[in-house]
């Protein structure tokens, strides 16, 4: 069923956190199901989720059945040490809901530096070798603690937010991956849908509690330089867009996928048919180097980088 992994992640994997129906509005499951539909036929074959992203996994299970795909899913740990029993039911539990015989890859947040992650990493480790987990990832990992990570498992990826707006990642993580060939996963490339045609000249977006866009990535954006550089911004972008008669959004996927080391874009699902179209195509082609480079310089002008990855989320 699983594929060879590492090449099918690319071009675009799907970001199933809005599938979350804790966190957000609930999908019906037709319309999820037409979406993914979309997503496959269009050539996505990796879908991202996570033990606490509500009902995802169990969706991914049912939809994605029989189907050649790649899961990555997440084990979050948020508090305290867990014991091997917890550690356990967590991945018998997503090899459960995600009806699959091994689970390709597991991608571990922990969330208190200060707690000591080793033996969680020697018990998953024992999964590895035993072959019901793939590969082993992180995400949201600041620089110490993935040092850290390295001398205790084999890491294969790092899934980390990256988009023209949060270049945490350039300030030392990049640098360790590439050292390390960890590849780079990156999530939130739109900022929640903020670096696209839909938010251009809107002087103060409408909140709605319904999407990360209010909460996560707003706050992100207010950290980093405020909502009129992210106006500026999607001007820079509008006119590189019109040159390649692309999308806001398409320039902005293909910017972050030609970052050193990212391996695969994490872009949400959308229900949109056209955005998803938009999404998968926005690979199929490069921005120059020249037009790369005036980007990045424009994003460095407009937004301030405060610390390492999850710096302030944490
Ligand atoms: N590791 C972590 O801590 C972490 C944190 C956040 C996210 N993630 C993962 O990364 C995934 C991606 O993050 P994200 O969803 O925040 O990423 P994103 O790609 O920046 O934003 C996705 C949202 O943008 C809108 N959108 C999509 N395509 C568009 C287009 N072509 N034009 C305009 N708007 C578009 C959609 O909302 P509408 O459909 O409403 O337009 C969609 O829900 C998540 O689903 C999750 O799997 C991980």
């Amino acid at each position: 069923m699983n594929s060879q992994l590492d090449s099918g992640l690319k071009p675009l994997v799907v970001g199933c956190w809005q599938i979350d129906d804790r966190s957000w509005k609930a999908i019906p499951e037709a319309k999820l199901e037409r979406a993914i539909d979309t997503y496959l036929t269009l050539g996505s074959k990796g879908f991202d989720t996570a033990d606490i992203y509500g009902r995802s996994e169990q969706v991914l299970g049912r939809l994605l059945k029989g189907r050649d795909t790649i899961v990555l899913t997440k084990a979050v740990f948020f508090s305290g040490i867990p014991t091997p029993n917890q550690i356990r039911s967590k991945i018998e539990n997503s090899l459960r809901t995600l009806q699959r015989d091994r689970l390709d890859y597991v991608q571990v947040h922990w969330h208190n530096p200060q707690l000591d992650f080793s033996s969680t990493f020697a018990l998953l480790n024992e999964w590895v070798e035993q072959g019901k987990i793939v590969k082993l990832g992180v995400t949201n990992f600041d620089t110490p603690m993935l040092e850290k990570a390295l001398q205790m498992a084999p890491i294969a990826t790092h899934q980390v937010q990256y988009s023209l707006i949060d270049r945490r990642v350039e300030a030392s993580m990049q640098a360790l991956c590439l050292k390390h060939n960890i590849r780079l996963l990156a999530y939130g490339p739109l900022a929640g849908g903020f670096l696209s045609d839909k938010f251009r000249g809107v002087k103060a977006p409408q909140n709605a509690a319904d999407h990360a866009r209010s909460f996560y990535y707003s706050n992100m954006i207010r950290t980093h330089g405020g909502w009129s550089a992210v106006l500026d911004l999607l001007e820079t972008l509008a006119q590189i867009a019109q040159k390649y008669e692309k999308t806001i959004a398409q320039v902005a996927l293909n910017w972050v996928s030609q970052q050193q080391g990212v391996e695969a874009v994490i872009s949400g699902l959308t229900l949109d048919r056209q955005q998803i179209q938009h999404n998968v195509e926005a690979f199929t082609w490069s921005l120059e180097s020249s037009d790369v480079q005036q980007l990045s310089e424009r994003s460095s002008t407009l937004f301030q980088q405060t610390g390492d990855v999850y710096s302030y989320e944490r």
